[in-house]
């Protein structure tokens, strides 16, 4: 599983960061620096869960 984040639409929610802090980092001003990772297994619900939680639906899962 990849988690990608469309970060140039990003407006700063940090809800993501909230939730998958390990996965879904945030740059200085607060704004997502993810563009597309690997999602660990151990993470994988989490990855699901923010996915959900961006309220600008720009987190998208890509499964294996
Ligand atoms: Fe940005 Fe959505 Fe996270 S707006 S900071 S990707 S919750």
């Amino acid at each position: 599983m990849k988690i990608k984040v469309a970060k140039d639409r990003c407006v700063g929610h940090a809800r993501c960061n909230a939730i998958a802090p390990e996965l879904l980092t945030l740059d200085d001003q607060g704004y997502s620096n993810v563009d597309c990772k690997e999602v660990p297994d151990e993470l994988q619900e989490l990855a699901r869960r923010a996915e959900k939680a961006c309220p600008e639906r720009i987190i998208s899962i890509i499964e294996d």
